[in-house]
């Protein structure tokens, strides 16, 4: 029986994070974390699903065709999600056994996206959809949305497209960025929190104070116009002020914790030319810029304040294998 394994990579956001939910740009590139989905066509009027938490369990979760996106389960969410999705666009109904998989790690660094980026284009060789990349990222969006009813987007595109990317919300634009040098290393702060608590929390932040939040939503756009120019050609000392302007101003919104600030000022202490928080906030990974002779301090000084996260930057979006 034909197989189809599409494997996703995940993100890491350098510049932009909030303020690109509400119409500025951000900056994200891929990290070699990647998830993979496995597609099998069944002859069953039902989508049977496992992901390595269920397996572990010895159990699998299968949905009726005709339920499927009605009630999503909260593990299996995003698969679901893109399987109704992708099923609504074929012109027959498919049965399907979808097996998910990869690194159970607690980092924030877009499994979710990764995996329905990867089950989207698994599907979409499986049931023949032909579809462009720019209609995969329209599908996983939606796909993304229905599961968590929030998000820009930047990290499906990223999982999609890979490498650096310049990226407007929902896609509105989706640019290559040439930074042939990406000189960051990633510290874990050691709690991952939901992404949903912080966006919410930002959101009400604006509410009760739009002008002021708009205003620093608007500098954040202003900064990532910048960073982009300087990261492509390799202006470390300006990046670095970039990223450090960036932070102060996602402290202003609240999403800064003790944790990530520990480990932001000790790799600007050891050296990086910049340091910022990366996601939602609220816990997680942070970045610093360390430029090759920096680098040896800077990881002792996130090995002591947290975790080293050592993976591949800018690494190609996702691939489909036929078996
Ligand atoms: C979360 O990683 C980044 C946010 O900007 C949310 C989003 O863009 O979907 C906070």
């Amino acid at each position: 029986m034909t197989t189809y394994t599409a494997s996703a990579p995940g993100k890491l956001m350098l510049f932009g994070e909030h303020a690109v939910v509400y119409g500025r740009p951000c900056l994200v590139t891929t990290v070699g974390l990647y998830v993979s989905a496995t597609v099998t066509p069944t002859q069953t009027s039902a989508v049977t699903i496992t992901t390595p938490a269920l397996r572990a369990r010895g159990e699998v979760h299968t949905v009726a065709l005709a339920d499927l996106g009605r009630q999503l389960q909260p593990e299996t969410a995003f698969v679901e999600a893109i399987a109704a999705r992708a099923l609504q666009l074929a012109e027959q109904p498919h049965g399907l056994r979808i097996d998910t998989d990869g690194p159970q790690l607690s980092y924030g660094l877009g499994s979710s996206s990764a995996v329905t980026v990867a089950t989207a284009a698994a599907l979409n060789a499986a049931i023949g959809l032909a579809l462009s990349q720019r209609a995969l990222f329209d599908l996983a969006y939606s796909a993304v949305l229905d599961a968590q009813g929030k998000g820009s987007g930047f990290d499906v595109a990223a999982a999609i497209y890979g490498g650096t990317l310049w990226f407007e919300t929902g896609g509105t634009a989706i640019e290559p960025v040439d930074a042939p040098e990406l000189p960051f290393r990633i510290g874990y702060s050691g709690a991952k929190v939901s992404t949903r608590r912080f966006v919410d929390g930002v959101e009400q932040l604006r509410e009760r104070n739009p002008l002021i939040v708009e205003r620093i939503f608007d500098t954040i756009g202003g900064i990532v116009v910048q960073a982009r120019t300087a990261l492509e050609q390799g202006d470390w000392g300006k990046l670095g002020d970039l990223m450090d302007l960036n932070q102060g101003l996602l402290d202003a919104l609240g999403v800064n914790t003790p944790a990530l600030a520990q480990l932001i000022f000790a790799t600007r202490n050891a050296g990086a030319l910049g340091a910022k928080l990366s996601g939602a906030g609220g816990g997680d990974c942070m970045v610093a810029l360390a430029l090759d002779e920096q680098r040896t301090p800077i990881d002792g000084a996130i090995r002591q304040a947290g975790t080293l996260v050592e993976l591949p930057l800018g690494v190609p979006g996702v691939r489909v294998t036929v078996r």
